[in-house]
């Protein structure tokens, strides 16, 4: 990813050189004290660049602000994730950001840190099941679904033909909550055409249970979706794959290509995505996959450090809804973001002329 143009040569430097530990094996990003304390940064996985982002972001965030940070990853393992958090609560962090990797997963580690008086702030993903969640900053996931739903509306053009059209839905992993809103804004468009009869599940597979992708796995939704092509599709079309996130949707286009899908006879179908990944920008612009969803890895970084800082320093938190996100426990006051839909007509004024990517990334 470009530089963010706020950021200092130095603090890119200092992102890269992070990185460059993490990548060598050491996993331990842990900085030198800041003169205005210290933030421990849990995030779940090295595998999607977005995580690399958001962590890199935040670190030169923080310490522009002079705060030091404690960056660790745990490549989706659960346990990890709890110990390297135990850990920054025993080294005595004066703020915890927890992107979770299992958001029911965390009540007994929280419990240690409210014992220490630190104070956590999910990052991205809800933490659930816990009082001990002070605040929440993330995208409007509900609308992330919207947009990809009413991107298949609008490219099959299903308020003037009436198909029938076929589609597949793709889900999130079932332990992240952002998940269960991304399938709801997206249904909250499709199902009143799938009731219509515009849109046909063939699989009949709707409901979570039967397209969650645990842990948001690539390989797992190309698994999924050659059994789907195999079992349903030998003498039908798919004209549209719902899919919630990047990877899922280079898994699901990988499969449909070994299909045969991809040529001027047999084209592939409409494929959403979120996150913007450099892979699938790439694939959008090679005609492959249809759209992603962009979530400024940069705004969400400066948008958690502000309530980070105005938390520690006892000062009022920004927020703007304090009704959607209920954990089970209590309803956490949250900082909402706006998603934006990219595909080959917009890509390059809203991923390189913002600076998110270098032109030279995308060839
Ligand atoms: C979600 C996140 C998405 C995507 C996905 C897989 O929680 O909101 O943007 O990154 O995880 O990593």
């Amino acid at each position: 990813m470009a530089r963010p143009p706020h950021l200092p040569a130095t603090a890119a430097l200092l992102g890269a050189a992070l990185l460059l530990t993490a990548c060598g094996g050491v996993g331990d990003a842990a900085r030198p004290d800041g003169e205005n304390g210290v933030i421990g940064i849990a995030m779940p996985t090295q595998s999607s660049e977005r995580w690399i982002n958001d962590g890199a972001n935040m670190v030169a965030e923080f310490e522009e602000r002079g705060y030091g940070t404690d960056l660790q990853y745990a490549e989706d393992v659960v346990q990890d994730q709890l110990s390297q958090i135990e850990n920054m609560i025993t080294r005595g962090v004066d703020a915890l950001v927890i992107a979770s990797i299992d958001g029911e997963a965390l009540g007994d580690v929280l419990d240690l840190a409210a014992d220490s008086d630190i104070p956590v702030i999910a990052y991205d993903r809800l933490i659930m099941g816990s009082e001990n969640v002070d605040y929440y900053a993330t995208f409007d996931n509900f609308e992330v679904g919207v947009i990809q739903g009413q991107y298949i509306v609008d490219s099959l053009d299903l308020e003037n033909e009436d198909g029938p059209f076929n589609i597949e839905l793709f889900g999130g992993s079932p332990d992240d909550n952002n998940a269960y809103f991304f399938n709801d804004g997206a249904m909250s468009v499709l199902q009143p055409h799938i009731d219509d009869g515009t849109l046909e599940v063939l699989s009949g597979q709707t409901s979570m249970e039967q397209i969650a992708t645990p842990r948001w796995d690539g390989s797992v939704a190309q698994s999924r979706m050659d059994n789907l092509l195999s079992a349903n599709y030998s003498d039908e079309e798919v004209h549209a794959v719902l899919s919630p996130f990047d990877g899922i949707s280079l898994g699901v286009i990988e499969s449909l290509r070994a299909v045969g899908y991809g040529t001027d006879a047999q084209p592939l179908p409409v494929v959403t995505g979120q996150d913007a990944d450099l892979s699938s920008v790439r694939s959008i612009i090679a005609g492959e996959q249809t759209q992603t969803v962009f979530k400024d890895t940069r705004v969400l970084a400066t948008q958690t450090v502000d309530m980070t800082e105005a938390l520690l320093s006892d000062e009022e938190v920004p927020v703007n809804d304090t009704e959607t996100y209920d954990n089970g426990v209590k309803v956490v006051p949250s900082f909402l973001l706006e998603p934006v839909s990219v595909d080959l007509d917009n890509y390059h004024e809203v991923l390189v002329e913002s600076g998110y990517y270098e032109e030279s990334e995308l060839e």
